[in-house]
């Protein structure tokens, strides 16, 4: 405002004439309005009450409800400092220390299929989904559809519309029992053309919590191999579901022993919580040495275009992590610590709930997994909770359970209470 002031009062009235005309004809005049966000983080700032609970926010909160920088982070970030290293570009495909533990740490640091594995560093998980979408739609040689679990992480379609994929969906999650819809999943399986790209969650499926039990997997598997359908898994919470990463990586290793090929996108920034570092990997399982190479080239080929090379801190942080024994024995320690965390808030939720009189059946609560809890509360609930209670999660009633604290839960509890009895 102050600068419009200035600007118009220093130049002749035919100058902003000419200001104005422009504007009229802007190259950017049929540029529609987006959708507002969701505007829980403005509405929770905006609100004065001081016991006011954000259950919106996607990242992981100590039990005083702040950002968590993990020691095993800060001790490689001096590592580092001492090293006094350069500030050079890393190659397309990122630091090759990292991208190589990575592709471990999913994959299992044993597994016979590593020398197979085609790996690139990606800007997280979303870059990291970003290049599979891409390369899926410019080698994958069938129709060019990808099916992802309703509901999913929200960003998933945008993704893989603009990858220019076909975004489909299969039924995941059912309403009635607040759980995981196998016989629906399925039956979606079998009845899609054949070999279809089906997304999964690799574990911590977001934002419902609701994962399925290994003997599912298995039945996912067989019903995935029949339709000669395309696994693409992404796991962007592997430890911090169960705070185990080997256990967390199942559903992954289990279908690649069934000879599955597989496209993998791993994240990060929950399980290392370098969420702004921006630090995550894309892999493709080659049927050989040499197709390896041939994978590894073109995924070179479509970073280049897309952002040349990837930052080198955070992969760099994680990198020191992962390959240093003591940093890595640390770490497992530091993610089992936030998992221990999530799964005790679940507890003290459900525990709660059941003290204060609920009638209700939230045994979900502690069954779900992650840092998301679909708690089954309806629209009109969520919104009550945020007027008359200053609790904000969102309208499909996710809440994360990494907002809930020591402090706060008998509160929360006793809100949930009330907006359900
Ligand atoms: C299911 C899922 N996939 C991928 C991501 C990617 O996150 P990032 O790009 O921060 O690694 C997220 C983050 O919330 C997620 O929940």
């Amino acid at each position: 405002m102050l600068f419009a002031k200035t600007f118009f009062s220093s130049r002749a009235p035919s100058a902003v004439r000419m200001l104005s005309a422009a504007r009229a004809g802007s190259t950017w005049s049929n540029v529609p309005q987006g959708p507002p966000e969701t505007g829980i983080t403005e509405a929770f700032k905006a609100d004065k009450f001081e016991r006011k609970i954000n259950l919106g926010v996607g990242a992981y909160r100590d039990d005083k409800g702040k950002p968590y920088v993990l020691p095993s982070v800060r001790a490689a970030e001096e590592r580092l400092l001492m090293k006094g290293l350069d500030k050079e570009y890393a190659g397309i495909t990122g630091v090759p220390a990292f991208t190589k533990a990575a592709v471990e740490l999913a994959y299992g640091k044993s597994s016979p299929v590593l020398d197979r594995i085609a790996a690139t560093q990606s800007i997280s998980g979303t870059g990291a989904l970003r290049i599979g979408g891409a390369f899926f739609e410019r080698f994958y040689p069938h129709a060019k559809a990808v099916y992802l679990p309703t509901p999913s992480w929200a960003n998933h379609a945008a993704i893989m519309k603009d990858s220019k994929l076909d975004v489909k969906s299969y039924r995941y999650y059912n309403k009635e029992t607040i759980g995981l819809d196998i016989d629906g999943l399925l039956e979606d399986i079998k009845n899609v053309p054949r070999s279809s790209i089906f997304l999964f969650h690799a574990c911590a499926h977001n934002p419902t919590g609701v994962d399925p039990t290994p003997d599912q997997w298995r039945a996912i598997s067989d019903a995935v191999k029949s339709g000669g359908h395309f696994p693409f898994f992404d796991m962007a919470y592997q430890g911090f579901a169960s705070g185990d990463t080997d256990k967390d990586a199942y559903a992954l290793r289990y279908f690649i022993e069934q000879g599955h090929a597989v496209a993998l996108s791993q994240s990060f920034a929950k399980n290392m919580g370098l969420y702004g570092e921006r630090v995550g990997a894309f892999s493709l399982l080659a049927e050989s040495e040499e197709e390896k190479k041939r994978l590894d080239s073109q995924i070179k080929i479509l970073v280049r275009p897309l952002y040349s090379n990837p930052p080198v801190n955070g992969a760099r942080i994680a990198s020191e992590i992962l390959n240093d024994p003591t940093l890595n024995k640390q770490w497992l320690v530091e993610v089992k610590g936030m998992a221990d965390r999530i799964i005790s808030m679940r507890a003290a939720l459900k525990t709660n709930l059941e003290e204060i009189g609920s009638k209700h059946d939230w045994s979900h609560i502690t069954s779900q997994i992650g840092m998301f809890a679909y708690t089954g509360l309806k629209p009109e609930q969520v919104e009550r909770l945020a007027k008359e209670f200053s609790v904000y999660g969102t309208r499909d009633g996710r809440i994360s359970v990494a907002g809930i604290t020591s402090d706060n839960v008998k509160y929360l509890a006793e809100s949930i209470h009330k907006v359900t009895a």
